[in-house]
């Protein structure tokens, strides 16, 4: 255990915070992780103080009082929701990062964790094996405020010598929480929905393939990329990712091995535009030949984990409600 390590997790309510904070913990030991979010959540066990990220002197408070040393920082409003109101997304998503920046910069951080998205890629970038250095332009506010994100994130790097670093998840799909305002949602409430007995009404259409990740294939990632030597980082924008691709028409397939009754109707709406202008598979190689990137889950295990997990979650009535899918 590195004992030197206090890690701060801004956004440790949210899909990917809750889980990361977990394992987090596991590995620098509960007291040197501080979860924050813009509340605590029912039930939280260990250090958690709330956080409104576009403050930025609060930051700069619990820093200073943990003797923080590494940022996490997870908080952001997503494709889907964000589009709802486009202003106030930016201001958000951009206004976090630069006090997360600033505050690092000033306090002499050691690591910076910033999360992009394959959101980042539009029209301009080719639909199969989008490579890392593919041409941005991103048709939602979180994309625009990711892809520049990430210039920020590397401007800082040359700048300063602020070692940010940063990954563009496919979407992401677990059983330990559930996600709010995204485009790849879907991915996660379908699972939900089939050990529900529910149909299933899908926001996309049947053959919207698109890049997706299982949580566990994240969490290692992240930390892979965290752990990685410094001069190992190459991109100091972000890396690509890759798990596996596929569409609702091939999850439902692989549901129906396990739920031959699982039914669903096709109901697009206006996600399937933002759905139809990303990658529909991502070439992560850079990741691969820098820091040894190996995605390990696919579509038959995603399916066989999520339902043996969130069959267990019902029955044990543990699954949390407090995050409403979008
Ligand atoms: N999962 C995210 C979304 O759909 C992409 O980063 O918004």
């Amino acid at each position: 255990m590195d004992v030197e390590t206090v890690v701060l997790v801004i956004g440790a309510n949210g899909q990917l915070g809750s889980v990361l904070t977990t394992t987090l913990k596991e590995k620098f030991g509960n007291d040197n992780v501080i979860a924050s979010d813009l509340r605590k959540s029912k039930g939280f066990k260990g250090i958690f103080e709330v956080i409104d990220a576009t403050d930025i002197n609060r930051i700069e408070e619990v820093v200073l009082q943990y003797k923080v040393t590494q940022i996490y920082h997870l908080a952001a409003i997503l494709s889907a929701k964000g589009e709802e109101n486009p202003i106030q997304t930016w201001d958000i998503n951009m206004k976090t990062l630069f006090n997360v920046l600033e505050v690092s910069r000033l306090n002499n951080i050691d690591k910076v964790f910033f999360p992009s998205s394959i959101a980042v890629f539009g029209e301009g970038a080719p639909l199969d094996d989008t490579p890392n250095n593919a041409y941005l332009d991103p048709a939602t506010v979180y994309g625009i405020s990711k892809a520049a994100g990430e210039n920020w994130a590397q401007y800082y790097f040359l700048r300063y010598g602020l070692d940010v670093r940063s990954i563009r998840y496919p979407g992401v799909i677990g059983y330990q929480s559930l996600p709010g305002g995204g485009t790849t949602d879907y991915a996660v409430d379908v699972y939900h929905k089939a050990v529900l007995k529910k149909e299933f009404s899908c926001f996309l259409k049947e053959d919207t393939t698109l890049p997706m990740i299982f949580m566990d294939d994240v969490i290692r990632a992240t930390l892979e990329l965290m752990e990685a030597p410094k001069e190992q980082i190459k991109i100091r924008t972000s890396y690509n990712i890759a798990g596996i691709s596929f569409s609702p028409a091939e999850v439902v397939a692989e549901i129906r091995k396990l739920y031959p009754d699982f039914e669903i109707k096709y109901n697009p709406d206006f996600r399937q535009e933002i759905a139809s202008r990303w990658p529909k598979s991502i070439d992560d190689s850079a990741a691969t030949n820098h820091w040894g990137w190996k995605p390990e889950f696919d579509l038959e295990a995603i399916t066989i984990k999520m339902i043996e997990k969130l069959e267990e979650k019902y029955k044990t009535g543990s699954t949390n409600k407090e995050v409403l899918l979008f």
